[in-house]
């Protein structure tokens, strides 16, 4: 089976002898202090943030149970469909997270957003930008609404850049409320390493690091994407291995653009949506193709694929001419 339901890489980026180097040095019979400044630094340099500004978890998805932990008491809201987990992790502390549900088309209607939020007056709101799971993103305007309206009810914004590395560039909406969330688990390719860094105002960080263990990360995993951010040159090839594999998907999903709706992304994954969407989602499945299908009633009639190795658009191209001739016999 090919995975296309995890956003991952297909790829996996360090060398043998970038893995030997990583293993070698690390003092794993240390607890790991150095080897996270480390990190952090070569992470600072290379996007020219601040490095007093950064910490590290495991995944994103730590730092997002974590918010909801240590920000959500007054109640967590988020678009509908938005990340899955913020509603998993809110819903194992607080009894139900608020939504904005999305329009028909799966635009947002930012008014409604802030109507919610004054009613509501959460006091963390989380969002994905580059957008989970339609691929989308949204305008600064739109998204300083938000932070806006959070600080008003004086709440913290959680944005979510998870696939940040396939986006356009826009600036980023300024307020001392929000926390970035990254993750090396997209474009990086070290899901299985678990890094991720929320980029927060120094006192923000004192907040939600308040229940951190004392060392939140292992030095082998710290060690290994170190290694990673040491070699810029290769971190850009294997970067562009990715750009060019989302471009061979576009095409390949271009060939049925007229049959169901593809969004525009600007992730690793396209999200596909309509009746015609669900059956070649079906049909691609017994071809070997694993894309994403959702059991939640809004996203009933969507699909998304993410990035495959490029040696395996051939035989996706194939698949999906095959579904478009029997599909509009
Ligand atoms: C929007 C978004 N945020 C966070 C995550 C979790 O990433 P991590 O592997 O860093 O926990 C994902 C994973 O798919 C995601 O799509």
């Amino acid at each position: 089976m090919i995975i296309m339901n995890r956003n991952t890489s297909p790829i996996k980026p360090l060398t043998d002898e970038q893995i030997f180097n990583a293993v070698k040095k690390t003092n794993y019979n240390q607890y790991p202090d150095q080897e996270r400044i480390n990190f952090i630094n070569l992470y600072a340099d290379y996007f020219g943030f601040n490095p007093d500004n950064i910490e590290v978890a495991n995944g994103s998805d730590e730092w997002i149970q974590k918010l909801i932990i240590t920000l959500g008491k007054n109640g967590v809201m988020s678009l509908n469909p938005d990340f899955v987990m913020y509603q998993i992790y809110t819903e194992q502390f607080l009894p139900e997270i608020y939504f904005v549900n999305a329009e028909p088309d799966f635009t947002f209607d930012f008014d409604k957003v802030i109507v919610a939020i004054k009613a509501k007056k959460p006091s963390l709101f989380l969002i994905s930008n580059p957008q989970n799971p339609t691929g989308t993103m949204f305008s600064t305007q739109d998204l300083q609404r938000l932070a806006d309206a959070m600080a008003e009810v004086d709440g913290y914004l959680g944005l979510d850049e998870c696939y940040i590395d396939f986006a356009k560039d826009y600036e980023r909406p300024k307020g001392k409320n929000i926390i970035i969330l990254r993750t090396l688990s997209k474009v990086y390719g070290m899901a299985g390493l678990r890094v991720g860094m929320a980029i927060a105002e120094k006192e923000t960080l004192d907040i939600i690091t308040q229940i951190n263990h004392p060392y939140p990360l292992n030095s082998l995993a710290l060690n290994l994407a170190s290694e990673l951010f040491s070699d810029k040159k290769a971190l850009q090839k294997f970067k562009n291995y990715q750009f060019e594999s989302k471009a061979r998907l576009e095409t390949a999903l271009d060939q049925v653009s007229d049959l169901m709706e593809i969004k525009e992304s600007y992730t690793n994954y396209i999200f596909t949506y309509g009746d015609a969407a669900i059956d070649m989602a079906n049909f691609l499945l017994d071809k070997g193709f694993l894309s994403r299908i959702y059991d939640v009633p809004i996203l009933q009639n969507a699909a998304r694929y993410s990035i495959i190795k490029l040696e395996e658009y051939q035989a996706l191209n194939e698949a999906i001419i095959e579904w478009r001739n029997q599909y509009v016999e």
